[in-house]
């Protein structure tokens, strides 16, 4: 058109093919920022931007109709979208590996208006499908520009200071997509926490504020839940399942006790045959802790194990169960620096989990041993529930099943009665990014390994 402004760096886009325009954004260390948040400075993310599709597509080809209107076609190619989407995805799996921490990649779009966006989410969700190690998400844009502005540090939700894959046009203030606002905050795809907040509260009965009736005694009944409301809206369900991993090294980071028991009020939705809620949880910390500590290390290098509560392995080792475990113990050990047949290095790695890999919280989980075998089952949906829910907060875990080797020592430190099996221990903080164990991805067998789908399944 006349007087239209000339784009050459479109032009190279198309000559050259290119599709993916790679931004990178962080803070480092020792250059000055222009935001005041002390969490600026934790900022790290990548933005990736399709150059070519979307409206940029019609460059060239819009139209003027009489002088009263103007048309632009946006295009959207599933070639594109696949190739931009694997790039992303493979992007986020360098800097999980290099970074000691799942990336998470976002589609940012506006998916809920346009159909070619809604397009480019299908095969987005196709592609993702190819790399179940990445936690994947969506969000509007409009909602990702609000979180670029109050939250750009932000890991635990999106955008995560993760790969961010943004299609169209960066250029987000402008609002190319002809609706101004803030539409995509209240659903389940923007910020959301509000809206989530009162169906969380609904569903439970948990009256609002305001609103009378037996608030106070609900209130004892779930003294933290909402706060574990609050925070688990910052992660799905997929996401806590993807990211949750065994780590082993902790920052030192103190955890709250409030957390702690609104992760453990969370967990306690398990369910549980007959709802008889079979699980005991002591915490340690502090003094008691490093004692416990002291006692457990000393134990383990004089050789004193005594028998476990239960048996956790099989007493005879068998495939594939074998060949899972040998390679967990070598993928471990080789991560840790420990060489094959170094007896006194493999005694000490174990050792760590004696101090709890460095955290200040540890957990140790009981069960009345007159209980059966079902709420043996009952138990463990429990420990993955607390898990979960302690990704919700942004925090790790190891499970520890090394304590019940030392169960005399736990149950004499910690007061437990002798009618208490000793399921197993637990580390709970926030992982060391440091930490070499701490990149170990373990695997799984896929699903047709272990699913049989019967006739019209
Ligand atoms: C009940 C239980 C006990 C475990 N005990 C230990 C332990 O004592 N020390 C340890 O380093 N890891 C322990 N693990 C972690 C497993 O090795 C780990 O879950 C497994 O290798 C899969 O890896 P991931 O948790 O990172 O997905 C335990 C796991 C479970 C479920």
């Amino acid at each position: 058109m006349p007087g239209q402004p000339i784009a050459p760096q479109l032009e190279l886009r198309f000559r050259l093919g290119l599709y993916a325009g790679v931004r990178p954004i962080r803070a480092i260390p020792g250059v000055p920022l222009a935001l005041a948040h002390p969490r600026a400075k934790e900022i790290d993310l990548v933005i990736l931007r399709e150059s070519t599709e979307g409206l940029f597509a019609a460059r060239g080809r819009g139209e003027v109709i009489g002088d009263s209107e103007a048309r632009d076609t946006m295009v959207i190619t599933r070639a594109t979208t696949e190739r931009l989407s694997r790039f992303a995805f493979r992007l986020a799996e360098r800097r999980a590996a290099r970074l000691g921490r799942p990336q998470k990649v976002t589609l940012v779009d506006k998916a809920n208006v346009f159909t070619s966006m809604a397009f480019m989410r299908k095969v987005f969700r196709e592609v993702a499908a190819e790399f179940p190690g990445v936690p994947a998400g969506e969000h509007y844009v409009d909602a990702m520009a609000l979180d670029l502005v109050r939250r750009p540090w932000q890991r635990r939700r999106q955008p995560d200071g993760d790969a961010a894959l943004h299609r169209a046009d960066a250029r987000l203030a402008r609002q190319p997509w002809g609706r101004a606002g803030l539409d995509g905050c209240g659903d389940g795809a923007g910020s959301g926490g509000g809206r989530r907040l009162r169906r969380w509260t609904a569903q439970r009965g948990v009256r609002r504020r305001g609103h009378g009736g037996d608030r106070a005694r609900r209130r004892r009944a779930h003294p933290v839940s909402l706060a574990a409301a609050r925070n688990s809206a910052a992660m799905d369900v997929f996401e806590a399942m993807a990211t949750r991993r065994s780590v082993r090294g902790f920052l030192p980071d103190p955890v709250p006790r409030a957390t702690v028991e609104a992760i453990l009020s969370a967990a306690s939705r398990a369910p549980s045959g007959s709802n008889i809620q079979p699980w005991k949880v002591r915490v340690t910390v502090g003094e008691e802790k490093a004692r416990l500590s002291a006692a457990l290390r000393a134990a383990h290098d004089a050789g004193a194990q005594v028998a476990r509560d239960y048996h956790y392995y099989p007493r005879n080792w068998r495939e594939p169960y074998l060949a899972r475990r040998r390679k967990l113990g070598w993928d471990l050990y080789r991560l840790a620096g420990v060489a094959r047949g170094d007896h006194a290095a493999g005694h000490a790695q174990r050792a760590r989990n004696f101090d709890f890999f460095g955290t200040p919280v540890g957990l140790f989980f009981t069960l009345d041993r007159d209980l059966e075998q079902g709420s043996w089952l009952d138990f463990g949906m429990f420990l993955e529930n607390v898990m979960l829910a302690a990704r919700g907060f942004g925090l790790d875990t190891c499970p520890q099943a090394a304590f019940c080797d030392h169960h005399d020592v736990v149950r004499a430190h910690l007061g437990l009665r002798d009618e208490e099996a000793l399921v197993c221990g637990m580390s709970l903080g926030r992982a060391d990014p440091t930490e070499p164990t701490n990149l170990l991805v373990t695997e799984r067998a896929p699903v047709e390994e272990f699913v049989t789908f019967g006739p019209g399944a």
